[in-house]
């Protein structure tokens, strides 16, 4: 979840001196299939570059891929590939070579601890151990459905009838963020926020902790170089203070959920990430405390940033939205289900259609556009290229979501029908289709989000049209790949 910026402040430095080494090196030419579009500066190398477009990382990584014949481009001490074989070896073949590089380790160590984002090796496995055990289960999916529709039911579709009689133009974007928030926390902790409805104070004072963190941890991997950040925190500078009081904050709260449900524990029978992590008595109170916040940021930040693009998207796909409700019709009279505003966890699976429609627009706005691994040791990867020792390999599931030789002519198109086979919907390799990253660190929510966009998704269409007022569609690289300026629009009770 480190995300493009997580690169930036090794950048500068490692660009410069391998630039310098390459130089003076005279190294070998380059073999055929690797591409070098950019010519490098005598000197200072891939400098220039850099300082040029590392405030637009996303077009330019996008854009010199798709230059490239290969879909792969060395800028060293880079390389960008969108090549599904490059991924899979990466990510699978030999990810032992490829962990979390040390620079974006400690610029996000502060606010995710050693977490299950935030470490390597043993630590990560341990933890991904644990939590993939948790997910696999049945009982928390139906967790996770019954706290959606509580959230549903009782927040966001009172919300959007008060505003489709008064006529107020909503931010989609900020409604969604506040329902995951509320839907994340009380996922992970037992407790509710009350983020949708204004109406806990405490939750509020987390929402915004959690918001100022993640902002403040970017803005960190930002800068050029990470010793600006560190000297930064040891003069105790305004940015850094208020990360440290965010965190303090978070902590402050985090720890009193677990030291609330450590003396609950005999209770028993609660669902809860935080009931399920203390049932085994294994874990260290840090060990819970810094998985749980990795799982909020998790949960707080991709499913929201996915249904802003799917709803933008739709505005301008009136054919697709009525598909959509026409399935949910036919599957309530199938199943003779029309009291419940939510549908059920059957109902959700059998909505193919619907899955094929939230897939296709993650495919062209995969929260995560870009993701980077640190290579450890000297390698080769399949289509040839080269990757230096500590060089950074980052594919691009937005490039991979529009290639061309992925998805075929119509790659810019929006068409959920490319997934749909005789009405079944048709899963795509994870290599090719990286929205959920793949291999051993592959997505351990994806099923748990798609019930989430599913659900809500559908809720929405069915009672609610919604119609886009300003069509900006620009996006913002925070934590994922928002919407600059939210989604402002005015909504219509469809049975009013
Ligand atoms: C549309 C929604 C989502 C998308 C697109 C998404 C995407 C991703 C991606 C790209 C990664 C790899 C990140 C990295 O290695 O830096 C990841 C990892 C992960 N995701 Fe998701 N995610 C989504 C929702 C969720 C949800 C709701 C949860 C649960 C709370 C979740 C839990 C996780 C966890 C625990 C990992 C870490 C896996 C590991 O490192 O072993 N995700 N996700």
């Amino acid at each position: 979840m480190e995300l493009c910026f997580l690169f930036l402040p090794t950048i500068l430095l490692l660009s410069l001196l391998y630039s310098t080494i390459l130089f003076f090196k005279r190294s070998a030419p380059p073999r055929a299939t690797e591409l070098k579009v950019l010519k490098g500066y005598p000197v200072i190398g891939n400098l220039p570059h850099f300082i040029k477009n590392g405030r637009r990382l996303l077009e330019w990584t996008t854009d010199l891929i798709a230059r490239s014949p290969t879909g792969t481009v060395t800028v060293a001490p880079f390389v960008f590939t969108a090549d599904p074989a490059n991924v899979e070896h990466v990510v699978r073949t030999n990810f032992q070579n490829y962990p979390k590089g040390d620079d974006i380790l400690s610029t996000f160590h502060d606010f995710l601890g050693r977490g299950i984002f935030n470490s390597n090796g043993e630590e990560w496995l341990l933890q991904r151990k644990t939590a993939s055990f948790e997910f696999n289960t049945k009982s928390l999916r139906a967790f996770v459905l019954d706290k959606v529709r509580h959230e549903a039911v009782h927040r966001l579709i009172p919300l959007l009838k008060r505003a489709g009689r008064s006529g107020e133009v909503l931010d989609l974007q900020d409604v969604l963020e506040r329902f995951a928030f509320d839907n994340i926390c009380s996922l992970v902790f037992g407790e509710d926020p009350k983020c949708l409805s204004r109406e806990s104070e405490e939750g509020e004072k987390f929402y915004h902790a959690f918001h100022e963190a993640t902002e403040l941890t970017i803005e960190r991997a930002k800068q050029p170089f990470s010793l600006i950040w560190k000297i930064g925190r040891w003069l105790h500078l305004e940015s850094e203070r208020r990360l440290r009081e965010s965190m303090e904050t978070i902590h402050g709260l985090v720890e009193k959920y677990v030291r609330s449900r450590r003396k609950r524990s005999r209770e028993g029978g609660r669902s809860d990430f935080l009931s399920r992590f203390m049932a085994d008595g294994a874990h260290s109170e840090e060990f819970i405390r810094d998985i749980l916040i990795s799982f909020v940021l998790a949960g707080r930040d991709t499913t929201p940033t996915a249904l802003t693009w799917f709803f933008w998207i739709l505005s301008s796909k009136p054919e697709v939205a009525q598909k959509i409700r026409e399935g949910i019709k036919s599957i309530r009279s199938r199943h003779g289900n029309y009291d419940s505003e939510v549908l059920t966890l059957e109902q959700l699976r059998e909505m193919g259609y619907l899955h094929a429609a939230v897939s296709e627009s993650l495919r062209l706005y995969p929260p995560v556009p870009l993701l980077p691994r640190e290579s450890k040791g000297e390698d080769e990867l399949p289509d040839g290229t080269r990757v230096g020792k500590g060089w950074t390999v980052m594919y691009s599931p937005y490039a991979m979501g529009r290639a061309e030789g992925i998805w075929g002519q119509d790659c810019g198109e929006f068409r959920p029908e490319r997934w749909m086979e005789d009405g079944v919907f048709q899963p795509a390799s994870p290599f090719r289709y990286t929205v959920f990253h793949a291999g051993p660190r592959m997505c351990l929510g994806k099923e748990m989000a798609y019930i989430q966009m599913k659900a809500v998704a559908a809720s929405i269409l069915e009672g609610f049209e919604v119609e886009v007022v300003e069509k900006r569609g620009k996006h913002h690289l925070s934590m994922t790949m928002r919407m600059e300026g939210g989604l402002p629009v005015r909504i219509k009770e469809r049975n009013a």
